[in-house]
């Protein structure tokens, strides 16, 4: 079955053909990265408009990549949510009206389940597993039975991962999405020069929170830090990542084994993070896990990951009617 994918939960537009929800034809996603770093966020009104302006360019370059005509999709997948309201609206209207025009079913899924199933585009993957999805809005661990089959064992009680890399990144004048530059100039400081706190390392079961980390980053600094030293800065970014990896890892491996789970989905935009992935295979190696990270292009966000849930549901005739709404906050477990 040949099913086209649509993503527009956040700042990146993106339209993906993908093939009896394994084999990826085509993947294209047009960042607003540009657009909304000069604001030092996401702007939502802003990320609705231009959604509106690069759907149908981004449909048509999927389409061509793919070499496949409109014609030839016979079904549509969509994030229906959890993001912004506005920005999710205008992927569901585009791929309600082409589902409707080509009188196809449609699959409307949840965000995350994208980002958790990723891996099975590029290889098998046993159920059950543990997910550790981590991205800009999320940080969960989830017990992963099967498509569709999904327990939260823990989640961040404030910030998530990836907003913690931004604002971080944000207070020491590295602009705006931080994340990757944080992690660029990690690879080149002492991780133990600041000893920043590990929050919830030894309590909350397997909930996390970051916005402790970040106060704390905030104080080592000072309100108005102007100008820092190059050395001092990949110090503060080492630091910080430190403190981040090491929550998240020995948390993730805790929840994996108390569950008796032998293999752990890391995945989300915040899954590229190299120090995460190191660290992770050390202790996978260690502990005699398995350890999967979607490749990079397959962590951020995009339409691709949505192609493996959206075959399965629309196979069971699971699909969505004309009236499904986008949903900016909504639980993976409650889908
Ligand atoms: O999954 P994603 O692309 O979008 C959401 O669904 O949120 O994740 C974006 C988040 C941002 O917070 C970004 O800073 C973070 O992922 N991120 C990273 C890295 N690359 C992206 N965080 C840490 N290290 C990275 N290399
Ligand atoms: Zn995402």
């Amino acid at each position: 079955m040949l099913v086209l994918c649509i993503e527009s939960s956040c700042d990146e537009t993106a339209a993906a053909v993908v093939r009896d929800g394994r084999q990826i034809l085509s993947n294209v996603v047009a960042s607003q990265v540009d657009v909304h770093a000069r604001y030092g966020g996401v702007v939502p009104e802003l990320a609705s408009r231009k959604h509106v302006e690069a759907l149908p360019v981004v449909v048509d370059q999927a389409l061509a990549q793919a070499g496949v005509a409109m014609g030839d999709i016979e079904g549509f997948g969509v994030t229906r949510g959890p993001g912004l309201l506005g920005a999710l609206l205008t992927g569901l209207s585009t791929a309600k009206a082409m589902a409707w025009a080509l009188g196809k079913p449609l699959a409307a899924v949840h965000h995350m389940e994208g980002h958790i199933l990723a891996p099975l585009l590029e290889g098998e993957l046993d159920f059950p597993f543990l997910a550790l999805a981590v991205s800009g809005g999320h940080t969960h661990l989830y017990r992963v039975d099967g498509i569709g089959r999904y327990r939260v064992l823990g989640q961040t009680l404030d910030d998530a991962a990836g907003e913690a890399f931004d604002k971080v990144a944000k207070l020491l004048g590295l602009g705006y999405p931080g994340g990757a530059v944080i992690d660029r100039l990690a690879g080149e400081g002492n991780p133990r020069a600041i000893a920043f706190p590990r929050p919830m390392l030894h309590k909350g079961g397997f909930d996390f929170s970051f916005s402790g980390i970040k106060t704390a980053v905030l104080q080592e600094v000072g309100p108005h830090p102007g100008p820092l030293s190059p050395e001092r800065l990949r110090d503060l970014a080492a630091s910080f990542q430190a403190a981040m990896i090491e929550v998240l890892t020995i948390k993730t491996v805790r929840a994996a084994e108390s569950e008796g789970l032998p293999r752990i989905v890391v995945a989300g935009g915040v899954a590229c993070n190299r120090g995460l992935r190191q660290r992770f295979a050390a202790l996978a190696a260690e502990r005699k896990l398995e350890v999967r990270f979607p490749s990079p292009a397959l962590c951020g966000d995009n339409a691709a990951m949505l192609g493996v849930p959206a075959d399965h549901y629309l196979r069971m005739g699971r699909t969505a009617g004309l009236d499904a709404e986008p949903l900016a906050s909504w639980a993976l477990d409650k889908c």
